[in-house]
C-alpha cells in the first residue's frame, strides 16, 4: 500500500517547533565510531530514515547499534567489527559507505566499499574521495558497484580543487591514523564538518586549523577514546525549512534548538525577502509579512547560502511580487523538483545559463539557474517527491495552496525530516498521511 501526504486549506503556521538533531552530523558520527575503542553514546539523534540506513550499514560490518528513537539516543559499539566490507542491504543506501574507507584501512589494511547512493541531485562523482585516498598511499580497484582498497595510510598534502563536505570528512577520518603529517587544503567547513572535528579532537585526534582554513593532522597510533556522550547539533536544514514555511504561509514560528551560527546567511536571506526575526537567548522567532520581496540568490559552500536551502527559498520567492533568480553552483542537477512544483500549478523555469552576476562550472552544461516570476498561485493536485530537500518545498507548495495537494514518494521526506506531519500539524497545518491501495 502506497502512503501519500495530503494537505488541505492553507493556514498560517503558528507555534513552536523543536528542531531535531542534524542528519548530516549524526550519520558521520556513526561512521566515526569505528575509530573509537569504546561504545559511542550519541544524544539528540533524530528519528529519520537515514539513521536506520546508516545503522544497517554499520551492523553489516559488525557494529552493535542500539537506537532508542523515543529517547533520541543511540549507542554504537564498533570496537569489535569483523568485516571490512561496507555494503548496504537497503536498495539505494546513502552517501556514507565511502567514508568508511579510511577507518577500515586503518583497522584491517584493506576495505571494500559499496559505491554510495543517496539523492539523485547530480552526477555526484567520487573522484575527490579517490584522490585523497590515493594521496594517502592507498591502492584502488573499482568495479560497477564496489571499490576495493588496500595499503597502509601515510600522511600527505591534499589540495581539493573544490570544497567537498564528504571528501573533507573522508580525508579527516583517513588521515587521523595515517603515519606522519597530513594537510587538507581547501577543506569544507560546514558546521557538521566542524562538529565532527570537535568530537574527533575530544577522542584524542591531533587536528589544527590555520588562517586559510586548511586542516593539519598529525597521525596518531592509538584508537580514539571518549568517555562521555556526545550531543548532535540542531539540523540547520530543518530549521530553515520551517522558517521559510512560516514566512510563506504568513505565520509565526519559533525555532527551538538551532544554533544561529549555522544559519547566519540563510536568516539574512529570509530577512531580505521580508521575514521578521526576533532572537532570544535560546530560540529564533520567524514571522511572515504581507510584503515579500524578490531576490537573486546563489548557493555555495558554507558559510555562503547552502544548496540544501534553495528548494524552500524557491517556493518562498514564488510568493514575492516580481522576478527572482536562484543560481545553484554546488550540485549540477538540483532543480528536477521544479517539474513537480509545476504540476501543482507553479510556473517555474530553469536554464543552463549562469546568473548575470557570477559564472560557475555548470555554465551552459546543466540546468542550474531557476527563474521565478511571482506571485504564483499553487492550485493543488498530485505530484511526486523527487528528493529529500525538494520534499519540504513540495509540502510548502501544498501549505499555501487553497486546494488539496497529494504528494507521493514520501520516503524521501522521511529520510531526513523527523515527524514532519506531526510537527506541521502542531503548527496548525491540515496535513495527514493517507494509505492508497
Ligand atoms: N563532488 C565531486 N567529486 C567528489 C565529491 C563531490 O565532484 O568526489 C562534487 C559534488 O558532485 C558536488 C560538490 O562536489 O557538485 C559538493 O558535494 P559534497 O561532496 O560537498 O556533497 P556531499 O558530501 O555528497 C553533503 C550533504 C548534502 C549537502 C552537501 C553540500 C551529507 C550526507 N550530505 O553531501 O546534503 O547538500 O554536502 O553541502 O552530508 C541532504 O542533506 O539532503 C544533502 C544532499
Amino acid at each position: 500500500m502506497e502512503q501519500t501526504i495530503n494537505i488541505t486549506d492553507g493556514h498560517p503556521l503558528k507555534g513552536t517547533v523543536k528542531i531535531s538533531g542534524a542528519k548530516n552530523e549524526v550519520t558521520k558520527l556513526m561512521v566515526a565510531s569505528t575509530l573509537f575503542d569504546k561504545p559511542l553514546e550519541i544524544l539528540n539523534v533524530p528519528n529519520i530514515g537515514d539513521v536506520e540506513i546508516t545503522a544497517e550499514l554499520m551492523k553489516n560490518l559488525g557494529s552493535a547499534v542500539h537506537f532508542h528513537p523515543d529517547k533520541h539516543s543511540l549507542t554504537i559499539d564498533s570496537h569489535g567489527i569483523h568485516g571490512h566490507q561496507a555494503v548496504f542491504t537497503q536498495n539505494n543506501g546513502n552517501r556514507l559507505s565511502i567514508l568508511l574507507a579510511g577507518p577500515l584501512l586503518y583497522r584491517f589494511g584493506k576495505a571494500v566499499v559499496q559505491k554510495p547512493g543517496g539523492c539523485r541531485i547530480g552526477e555526484r562523482p567520487l573522484d575527490l574521495h579517490l584522490f585523497y585516498l590515493r594521496s594517502l598511499g592507498v591502492t584502488i580497484a573499482e568495479d560497477d558497484c564496489l571499490i576495493h582498497l588496500s595499503g597502509s595510510l601515510r600522511g600527505a598534502t591534499i589540495e581539493f580543487p573544490y570544497k567537498s563536505v564528504g571528501a573533507t570528512e573522508g580525508a579527516l577520518l583517513a588521515a587521523l591514523h595515517a603515519k606522519g603529517e597530513t594537510i587538507i587544503k581547501n577543506a569544507a567547513n560546514e558546521p557538521e564538518v566542524i562538529e565532527l572535528i570537535k568530537i574527533l579532537q575530544r577522542g584524542g585526534a591531533l587536528i589544527e586549523m590555520d588562517a586559510q582554513n586548511n586542516l593539519h593532522l598529525t597521525g596518531i597510533e592509538k584508537p580514539l577514546v571518549l568517555r562521555h556522550p556526545v550531543t548532535v547539533m540542531g539540523d540547520r536544514v530543518e530549521a530553515v525549512s520551517y522558517a521559510a514555511a512560516a514566512v510563506a504561509t504568513g505565520g509565526q514560528v519559533e525555532l527551538d534548538g538551532i544554533n544561529q551560527y549555522s544559519i547566519i546567511t540563510a536568516l539574512t536571506t529570509l530577512r531580505k525577502i521580508g521575514a521578521k526575526l526576533d532572537f532570544d537567548q535560546q530560540n529564533i522567532l520567524v514571522s511572515g509579512s504581507d510584503d515579500l520581496h524578490p531576490l537573486n540568490i546563489e548557493t555555495d559552500p558554507h558559510p555562503a547560502l547552502a544548496t540544501d536551502f534553495q528548494q524552500v527559498l524557491t517556493v518562498l520567492l514564488s510568493q514575492a511580487k516580481g522576478e527572482s533568480m536562484i543560481h545553484e553552483t554546488v550540485f549540477d542537477n538540483r532543480f528536477a523538483y521544479l517539474e513537480s512544483l509545476n504540476q501543482l500549478g507553479g510556473k517555474f523555469s530553469v536554464s543552463t545559463k549562469c546568473s548575470p552576476f557570477a559564472t560557475c562550472r555548470f555554465s551552459d552544461l546543466h540546468n542550474h539557474t531557476a527563474h521565478i516570476v511571482g506571485p504564483m498561485q499553487f492550485t493543488g493536485g498530485t505530484a511526486r517527491i523527487t528528493d529529500l530537500r525538494a520534499a519540504f518545498a513540495l509540502v510548502m507548495a501544498g501549505l499555501i495552496s487553497p486546494n488539496e495537494t497529494t504528494l507521493t514518494d514520501i520516503h524521501h521526506l522521511l529520510r531526513g525530516y523527523e515527524d514532519p506531519i506531526g510537527k506541521l500539524h502542531k503548527l496548525g497545518a491540515n496535513i495527514k498521511l493517507a494509505s492508497n491501495p
